[in-house]
């Protein structure tokens, strides 16, 4: 595990969009596992810059997302497609057809699940992926008890998460109560992980984090089973390590 300790919100955005750059600049047909939440938002503006005033390309780029609520469409303004379009997508040269985003409106979901996951080996795991924190460890949508060897599912939405998502959300009873993500497994296949914490909210994870004790009570806490991890933190975020 890489530890990158930065000054604030600003730092670890452009941090972290250096290591996205160079990956694309070792391999400009990378696949990137991309991350939704206000975490990476930083991060895509400094993504969408590097197309402007560093020439960077995402012409052959393609990208699998962690996760989707349940039934929610990718044109509804809180899916998470509609964020990666919004945030991302509609501001680089990537191609829409390489960008890949569970649909939270299929049914079965199984099905769903399973064609994701499948998806996620034709094309080939991450190169790099980002990752954000939820406060009681969560990465994608993985909550507390999801176990290792978690391939894409449906899971139901911790009570803390639907909360801290609300502020998403017009009325906390939008919240969706099921979302789709990658499992555990499905993240650890990944070349390189990249996660992301700032801000005082996240210190608490990040001191458990830090702590380096695997357990399925904090998912994060796999992680450290990866040998390519490098996590970013500003200096809240590391505030009581
Ligand atoms: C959300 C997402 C995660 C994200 C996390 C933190 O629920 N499913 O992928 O990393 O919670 O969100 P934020 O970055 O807004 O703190």
């Amino acid at each position: 595990m890489k530890l990158i300790c930065v000054e604030n919100y600003e730092e670890m955005s452009s941090k972290a969009a250096q290591l996205v750059e160079q990956q694309i600049q070792r391999n400009d047909h990378s696949v990137l596992g991309l991350a939704t939440g206000s975490t990476p938002l930083g991060l895509y503006e400094k993504l969408i810059q590097g197309v402007n005033e560093r020439n960077i390309s995402y012409k052959h780029i393609r990208t699998v997302n962690l996760d989707e609520y349940r039934g929610l469409s990718g044109d509804h303004p809180n899916s998470y497609r509609y964020f990666m379009n919004e945030k991302l997508f509609q501001h680089i040269d990537i191609m829409f057809e390489n960008t890949y985003v569970p649909n939270g409106k299929a049914v079965p979901v199984e099905a769903e699940c399973q064609r994701y996951e499948e998806l996620i080996d034709k094309i080939g795991p991450p190169d790099l992926q980002i990752l954000g924190m939820g406060m009681n460890g969560h990465i994608g949508f993985n909550e507390p008890g999801t176990p290792e060897t978690s391939v894409t599912h449906c899971v139901q939405l911790e009570a803390s998460t639907r909360n801290s998502n609300a502020r998403f959300f017009s009325d906390r009873d939008e919240v969706p109560t099921h979302a789709i993500t990658m499992g555990i497994q499905s993240i650890l296949k990944s070349e390189q992980i990249v996660v992301l914490a700032s801000g005082k909210n996240k210190a608490q994870a990040v001191k458990r984090f830090l702590e380096g004790r695997i357990s399925t009570d904090f998912p994060a806490s796999f992680l450290w089973e990866h040998n390519h991890v490098t996590l970013i933190v500003d200096k809240d975020a590391y505030s009581l390590v």
